[in-house]
Protein backbone atom coordinates (compact mmCIF):
# COMPACT_ATOMS: atom_id res chain seq x y z
CA UNK A 1 0.00 0.00 0.00
CA UNK A 2 1.28 3.40 -1.24
CA UNK A 3 1.07 6.41 1.20
CA UNK A 4 0.52 9.79 0.44
CA UNK A 5 0.83 12.67 2.70
CA UNK A 6 -0.17 16.45 2.57
CA UNK A 7 0.28 19.51 4.57
CA UNK A 8 -1.70 22.44 4.94
CA UNK A 9 -4.57 24.90 6.84
CA UNK A 10 -7.28 24.01 4.43
CA UNK A 11 -9.86 26.61 5.69
CA UNK A 12 -12.82 27.65 4.12
CA UNK A 13 -12.40 24.24 2.20
CA UNK A 14 -12.67 25.15 -1.68
CA UNK A 15 -12.49 23.13 -4.97
CA UNK A 16 -8.54 24.34 -5.20
CA UNK A 17 -8.33 22.36 -1.98
CA UNK A 18 -10.11 19.42 -3.48
CA UNK A 19 -7.86 18.99 -6.58
CA UNK A 20 -4.98 18.82 -4.74
CA UNK A 21 -6.38 16.06 -2.23
CA UNK A 22 -8.27 14.48 -5.06
CA UNK A 23 -4.58 14.39 -7.47
CA UNK A 24 -2.45 13.61 -4.37
CA UNK A 25 -4.94 10.55 -3.30
CA UNK A 26 -4.23 9.52 -6.85
CA UNK A 27 -0.61 9.24 -6.06
CA UNK A 28 -1.40 6.00 -3.67
CA UNK A 29 -3.51 4.13 -1.72
CA UNK A 30 -4.07 5.80 1.40
CA UNK A 31 -3.75 9.89 2.18
CA UNK A 32 -2.70 11.50 4.93
CA UNK A 33 -3.40 15.12 5.79
CA UNK A 34 -1.37 17.09 8.04
CA UNK A 35 -3.86 20.20 9.52
CA UNK A 36 -2.45 23.06 10.82
CA UNK A 37 -3.08 23.66 14.27
CA UNK A 38 -5.15 26.99 15.41
CA UNK A 39 -1.53 27.66 17.43
CA UNK A 40 1.06 26.73 14.29
CA UNK A 41 -1.48 28.77 12.49
CA UNK A 42 -0.57 31.95 15.03
CA UNK A 43 3.18 31.19 14.45
CA UNK A 44 2.43 31.31 10.69
CA UNK A 45 0.72 34.46 11.32
CA UNK A 46 -2.58 33.26 9.66
CA UNK A 47 -5.79 33.02 11.45
CA UNK A 48 -8.63 30.43 10.06
CA UNK A 49 -12.07 31.18 9.77
CA UNK A 50 -13.22 27.57 11.23
CA UNK A 51 -11.15 26.31 13.93
CA UNK A 52 -8.61 23.39 13.83
CA UNK A 53 -12.15 20.85 15.08
CA UNK A 54 -14.02 22.17 12.55
CA UNK A 55 -11.39 22.19 9.28
CA UNK A 56 -10.92 18.36 10.64
CA UNK A 57 -14.61 17.66 10.52
CA UNK A 58 -14.65 18.99 7.05
CA UNK A 59 -11.60 17.32 5.60
CA UNK A 60 -12.81 13.92 7.60
CA UNK A 61 -15.77 14.19 5.27
CA UNK A 62 -13.99 14.38 1.74
CA UNK A 63 -13.67 11.25 -0.36
CA UNK A 64 -9.88 11.29 -0.81
CA UNK A 65 -8.43 12.34 3.13
CA UNK A 66 -8.24 9.01 4.66
CA UNK A 67 -6.75 10.06 7.95
CA UNK A 68 -6.07 13.87 9.39
CA UNK A 69 -3.35 14.44 11.97
CA UNK A 70 -2.12 17.91 13.59
CA UNK A 71 0.34 19.68 12.34
CA UNK A 72 1.57 21.75 15.57
CA UNK A 73 5.46 23.01 14.23
CA UNK A 74 8.06 23.23 11.06
CA UNK A 75 10.13 20.32 12.34
CA UNK A 76 7.42 17.35 12.87
CA UNK A 77 7.39 16.39 8.58
CA UNK A 78 10.33 13.97 8.82
CA UNK A 79 8.90 12.59 11.84
CA UNK A 80 5.41 12.19 10.49
CA UNK A 81 6.87 10.48 7.60
CA UNK A 82 8.60 8.34 9.40
CA UNK A 83 6.07 7.27 11.45
CA UNK A 84 3.00 6.60 9.20
CA UNK A 85 5.71 5.26 6.54
CA UNK A 86 4.65 7.70 4.04
CA UNK A 87 5.95 6.90 0.35
CA UNK A 88 5.17 10.38 -0.60
CA UNK A 89 5.25 13.58 0.11
CA UNK A 90 2.97 16.10 -1.56
CA UNK A 91 2.19 20.15 -1.25
CA UNK A 92 0.90 22.48 -4.00
CA UNK A 93 3.70 24.24 -6.16
CA UNK A 94 3.57 27.50 -4.40
CA UNK A 95 5.91 25.50 -2.23
CA UNK A 96 8.07 24.23 -4.87
CA UNK A 97 11.43 23.11 -4.09
CA UNK A 98 10.84 24.65 -0.59
CA UNK A 99 10.71 20.72 1.46
CA UNK A 100 13.38 18.93 -1.11
CA UNK A 101 15.22 18.22 1.99
CA UNK A 102 12.37 15.32 2.93
CA UNK A 103 13.60 13.47 -0.22
CA UNK A 104 16.02 12.19 2.00
CA UNK A 105 13.14 10.25 3.42
CA UNK A 106 10.25 9.55 0.53
CA UNK A 107 9.47 10.74 -2.82
CA UNK A 108 8.45 14.96 -2.79
CA UNK A 109 6.10 15.76 -5.51
CA UNK A 110 5.03 19.72 -5.82
CA UNK A 111 1.10 19.67 -7.58
CA UNK A 112 0.39 22.51 -9.87
CA UNK A 113 -1.82 25.16 -8.16
CA UNK A 114 -5.67 25.65 -8.92
CA UNK A 115 -5.42 29.03 -10.85
CA UNK A 116 -7.48 32.08 -9.15
CA UNK A 117 -8.92 30.28 -6.40
CA UNK A 118 -7.28 30.73 -2.58
CA UNK A 119 -8.73 31.01 0.94
CA UNK A 120 -7.48 34.52 1.28
CA UNK A 121 -9.34 35.31 -1.93
CA UNK A 122 -12.27 33.91 -0.54
CA UNK A 123 -12.60 35.63 2.50
CA UNK A 124 -11.21 39.11 0.82
CA UNK A 125 -14.83 38.66 -2.06
CA UNK A 126 -17.29 38.07 0.78
N1 LIG B 1 -3.82 24.64 -3.13
C1 LIG B 1 -3.92 24.39 -4.51
N2 LIG B 1 -4.60 25.27 -5.31
C2 LIG B 1 -5.18 26.37 -4.78
C3 LIG B 1 -5.10 26.63 -3.39
C4 LIG B 1 -4.41 25.73 -2.59
O1 LIG B 1 -3.39 23.39 -5.01
N3 LIG B 1 -5.81 27.21 -5.61
C5 LIG B 1 -3.06 23.71 -2.29
C6 LIG B 1 -1.82 24.37 -1.67
O2 LIG B 1 -0.78 24.42 -2.61
C7 LIG B 1 -1.54 23.44 -0.51
C8 LIG B 1 -2.96 22.99 -0.08
O3 LIG B 1 -3.82 23.29 -1.19
O4 LIG B 1 -0.81 22.29 -0.95
C9 LIG B 1 -3.45 23.71 1.16
O5 LIG B 1 -3.30 25.09 0.92
P1 LIG B 1 -3.76 26.25 1.90
O6 LIG B 1 -2.63 27.20 2.11
O7 LIG B 1 -4.43 25.68 3.08
O8 LIG B 1 -4.89 26.95 0.96
P2 LIG B 1 -4.97 28.39 0.30
O9 LIG B 1 -6.28 28.51 -0.38
O10 LIG B 1 -3.73 28.69 -0.51
O11 LIG B 1 -5.02 29.32 1.61
P3 LIG B 1 -4.49 30.82 1.88
O12 LIG B 1 -5.15 31.71 0.89
O13 LIG B 1 -4.93 31.08 3.30
O14 LIG B 1 -2.98 30.76 1.72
Amino acid sequence: MKRVITYGTFDVLHYGHINLLKRAKALGDYLIVGLSTDDFNKIKNKESYYTYIQRKMILEACRYVDLVIPESNWEQKKKDIIKYEADIFVMGDDWKNKFDFLSKYCEVIYLKRTPDISTTKIKQEL
